[in-house]
């Protein structure tokens, strides 16, 4: 078995999605979120600054639990988790990563967005995944659906996952977590508005305490 992701999250249900462009905002976005009540958050490489970003959370934002997204290749895999990456997810899987996945013990959330998919990654151990993309692949039917068939699969539905439909997800008994771009969109980061960063994950955390699994 895959060593799991959820032990890292502290009973923690909703994680940010986070797309940094510059490693400066990383140290005050991170401190943001975990005083305003979301430790966990999510730094995708989807930027060329993540891995300062990441660097940057790691050294100087106390409480913080990293995790690291979109991560498509073997070498992302390596240097997520140098960088001080806690845990990974990636929003697919290629046969080579799988390779290297398999090869890995770094707690890791591979992404699934159809049934095959998901009973593939079961087979070689995963029996935490990512739904992605969660909206488009049928959302929470598709998770009412999956729970049928597939008893010991949990997920971490993401892609379109907001405020609006967060507790619709999180009431699933097979969502251990959700996770979103909606708390700090990259236009808010840009704008460096703590402020309003912070008001959405307060509602976020709010949310999430509702589902809080003891720990
Ligand atoms: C991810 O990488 O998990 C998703 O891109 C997040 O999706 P969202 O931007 O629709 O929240």
């Amino acid at each position: 078995m895959h060593p799991k992701v959820s032990p890292l999250l502290s009973g923690t249900k909703v994680i940010p999605v986070l797309v940094i462009e510059n490693p400066d905002d990383a140290q005050p976005l991170g401190q943001c979120l975990v005083d305003n009540g979301l430790p966990v958050l999510e730094v995708t490489l989807r930027s060329d600054a993540a891995f300062k970003a990441i660097e940057n959370i790691a050294n100087k934002v106390d409480g913080a639990i990293i995790g690291v997204g979109s991560i498509l290749t073997e070498m992302q895999l390596n240097s997520a988790q140098s960088a001080g990456g806690w845990f990974g997810d990636s929003p697919g899987v290629s046969e080579r990563l799988l390779r290297a996945l398999e090869l890995s013990d770094w707690p890791f959330l591979p992404g699934a967005g159809s049934l095959s998919e998901i009973l593939a990654l079961r087979e070689v151990g995963f029996s935490e995944q990512k739904l992605f993309p969660a909206e488009v692949s049928g959302g929470v039917s598709m998770l009412k659906s999956i729970a049928g068939p597939v008893k010991d699969v949990a997920f971490c539905p993401t892609g379109d996952v907001s405020s609006a439909n967060a507790s619709e997800y999180l009431k699933q008994p097979n969502v251990f977590a959700i996770g979103g771009s909606w708390i700090a969109p990259p236009e808010l980061i840009y704008a460096r508005d703590w402020t309003e960063i912070g008001r959405r994950a307060r509602e976020a955390a709010g949310i999430g305490m509702q589902w809080k699994t003891a720990v």
